[in-house]
């Protein structure tokens, strides 16, 4: 039995630089066996063909495109003219869809002011089936309040089971791997607690700026841009209790217990606990980069965050005391996303009499741009006289002979939404408890009057964020790009 995909937005930026590109790479590996045809839906008038010219240098770019699965996935592909909040359009997609399939697969790839309009179309013509699977992505609202509306019009037409919320950090490799590793292994989960982790630190640093989006960016900021979403989402993984089983259920729950957990940030701590920043002119590979005023507007005078620190608490037994510091800024010196877990230093140095600090062990595991996981140690520095110590690193990343091609992110969620496995997916429980978080760190940056604090393109962000931590007598991770 067969899927039907219908991508509404379907010749839009999303659905070219990623939809497309991740169902072919799920075609190149075998996996869209049970995918009987994918339908762009959109309103402007591209013909078929034309849309077929326009995602193929995207395919072209994957490492192993491929003429004959070209073949295939044009064969599977159909575009229909149309607006997808009209039952009308959808009433003309239902003749095209095959006739005792297994179920149908939307992906709203369009903003979520339409989400409501094509889940009452989809509703009216009778395409809300309980087999029918809805993928939706980020911005889910503004604030709390505006995802409850959104979220409300959608369950109008589907129950939460139904509803695929994409993050897409969760499909990364080295994040899925930090389930592996926390919870395959009986080492770390010994020492996963405040009793020897001293903190922890989650990093994503990137260089480009706002790119195509300047207005959309604008209004928002990093804090909704990133934190809400993808900081979280890796700090719960970090944090939470080891579920039950590795089913959606159990992992969302624990999830949530975090995010529920997470000590809001309140009067003075609102100065001392978070920093806002925005990038001012600077360079970047020799190459001057304008300021992020310039770049969106020449007058602008916008007072919107390009870069975020937080020191983070968890109030509950595990984590008590130990904070967790974020960071996620554009226009940053390197590109570079990776979670540091520093231990504790050994409780006695019996090493003290002959001189030697004891370094605390760290372990980093790197998102991108490449994956890894590395522990550092201290080791004994081979050869005669004094016992000095040098920094060891254990690298446990899977070696480079070992790594089959890496797929992007969308194709793993895509393939979990056709197994109907929703365990990487944000359920709306968890988007309404980190919206609550978020919202108060907005008002009491309102009312105190937190402003951005600029720092050069290029540089690692502003000051103040070395500041927060050095507070605390720590640093931040140097960042391998
Ligand atoms: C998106 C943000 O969700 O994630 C972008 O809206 C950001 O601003 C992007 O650039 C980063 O994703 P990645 O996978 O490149 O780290």
């Amino acid at each position: 039995m067969a899927h039907d995909i219908l991508i509404v937005g379907g010749d839009g930026d999303l659905a070219l630089r990623k939809l497309y590109p991740s169902l072919f790479a799920l075609e190149l590996a075998g996996q869209l066996s049970n995918v009987s045809t994918i339908t762009g839906v959109s309103r402007a008038g591209t013909a078929r063909e034309e849309l077929l010219d326009r995602m193929l240098p995207w395919l072209q770019a994957l490492d192993d495109f491929d003429e004959a699965c070209w073949d295939r996935f044009q064969g599977r592909f159909k575009f229909l003219k149309g607006d997808a909040t009209k039952p009308d359009t959808l009433e003309s997609y239902k003749s095209t869809m095959t006739p005792g399939g297994s179920g149908l697969i939307v992906y709203l790839a369009v903003p979520p002011k339409v989400f409501g309009g094509a889940c009452r179309a989809l509703k009216e013509s009778g395409l809300a089936v309980p087999s029918t699977r809805i993928v939706v992505e980020k911005p889910l609202g503004s604030d709390r309040e505006s995802f409850l509306n959104v979220n409300a019009e959608m369950s109008e037409a589907f129950d939460e089971s139904q509803i695929y919320r994409i993050d897409h950090y969760l499909g990364k490799e080295a994040v899925q791997n930090l389930l592996a590793l926390r919870f395959a292994n009986v080492m770390f989960g010994a020492l996963w607690d405040g009793n020897y982790i001293d903190h922890v630190q989650i990093t994503v640093a990137e260089r480009v700026g706002v790119e195509g989006r300047k207005e959309f960016y604008d209004e928002v900021g990093a804090l909704r841009d990133m934190v809400q979403n993808h900081l979280l989402q890796v700090l719960c993984l970090v944090a939470m209790e080891p579920p039950t089983s590795r089913d959606a259920f159990m992992i969302r729950a624990e999830k949530l217990k975090v995010l529920k957990s997470l000590r809001p940030i309140r009067n003075d701590d609102i100065k001392l606990n978070t920093v806002r920043g925005q990038y001012v002119e600077g360079s970047l590979d020799g190459e001057v980069v304008p300021s992020y005023r310039s770049e969106v507007g020449e007058e602008s005078r916008s007072k919107t965050e390009t870069f975020v620190a937080i020191r983070a608490e968890i109030d509950n037994w595990r984590w008590s005391g130990v904070p967790f510091y974020l960071r996620t800024g554009k226009r940053m010196q390197t590109r570079a996303s990776e979670i540091l877990i520093q231990f504790k230093e050994p409780r006695h140095n019996i090493f003290a009499s002959q001189g030697h600090a004891l370094a605390p062990n760290q372990l980093r595991i790197q998102l991108q741009p490449d994956e890894g996981i590395k522990l550092h140690f201290l080791s004994k520095r081979p050869g005669l006289g004094d016992l000095a110590m040098e920094d060891v690193e254990l690298n446990l990343s899977v070696p480079e002979s070992r790594k089959k091609r890496s797929y992007d992110a969308y194709a793993r969620l895509m393939l979990e939404v056709l197994n109907g496995d929703q365990t990487l997916f944000v359920s709306a429980e968890e988007v309404e408890a980190s919206w609550l978080w978020i919202d108060e760190i907005i008002e009491q940056w309102q009312s105190a009057g937190v402003k951005a604090k600029p720092y050069p393109a290029g540089s690692s962000g502003p000051v103040d964020a070395a500041v927060m931590i050095a507070r605390d007598g720590r640093e931040w991770s140097d960042l391998e790009g």
